[in-house]
């Protein structure tokens, strides 16, 4: 499949959120990238339930919403509520990632699971022909502006074998760092979904930044 860019919000204005909403529903954008932290899970805090919902009284494309937080499973049918199209949660919170994952797909949506840098994709072997997605942490999670952690290309490389052994239909996202020298390297080793926020919300010009994501071709 062609890759799909998926905009973080971390990065938008939130003094002008409406705006930035609207820039990306007109931008080539696929999804809407909403990191929510609990300040226990990561050492930040970012935003909740009030805010997605007005995420989504305007979004005109999915809500992928990443949790990093502790206990997810408590709020599952809040996401739903207030906009979630997809839910994923991180292996290293979730004590039972199968219960996990059958809970979010039981509400009828989309379930991912990510792993932070240090975490071996082989862990998932067991989980991934039950996930839709996989999201690859190319940052240590809590902050945007971060610097890409290079050995996120090998472990897209490693997934995407094991996806092919599994049968599994999950697609590869990664989270973190991305820009504009490192994108082609991440599609060409098998990146669905590319996540950005500061390359983007940085810019000068955001739309254009988006497109030149979108655009980005791998000779074979
Ligand atoms: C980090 C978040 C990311 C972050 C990406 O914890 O999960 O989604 O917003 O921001 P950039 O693209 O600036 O690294
Ligand atoms: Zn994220």
């Amino acid at each position: 499949m062609p890759h799909l860019i998926a905009p973080s919000i971390l990065s938008a204005d939130f003094a002008n959120l409406q705006r930035d909403i609207e820039m990306i529903n007109s931008s080539e954008a696929d999804w809407f990238h909403i990191d929510v932290m609990d300040g226990v899970f990561v050492p930040n805090i970012s935003f909740g339930f009030p805010v997605i919902r007005q995420i989504n009284k305007y979004a005109k494309k999915p809500l992928d919403v990443h949790l990093m937080i502790v206990e997810p499973d408590r709020y599952f049918e809040r996401f739903k509520e207030v906009g979630a199209d997809i839910i994923s949660v991180h292996y290293e919170a979730c004590q039972h990632l199968h219960r996990s994952i059958q809970a979010i797909k039981a509400l009828g949506l989309k379930a991912g699971v990510v792993l932070n840098p240090h975490a071996s994709v082989y862990v998932l072997e067991d989980i991934l022909a039950d996930v839709d997605l996989v999201m690859l942490m190319s940052v240590n999670p809590g902050f945007g502006g971060q610097k890409f952690i290079k050995n996120t290309i090998v472990k897209i490389e490693r997934l995407k074998e094991l996806i092919a052994k599994t049968g599994s239909g999950a697609v590869i996202e990664v989270d973190g760092g991305v820009n504009l020298s490192n994108a082609v390297d991440l599609i060409r080793a098998g990146a669905d979904v590319l996540v950005a926020g500061n390359t983007v919300f940085g810019s000068d010009d955001p739309v254009e930044m988006i497109s030149k994501l979108k655009n980005i071709k791998v000779g074979n």
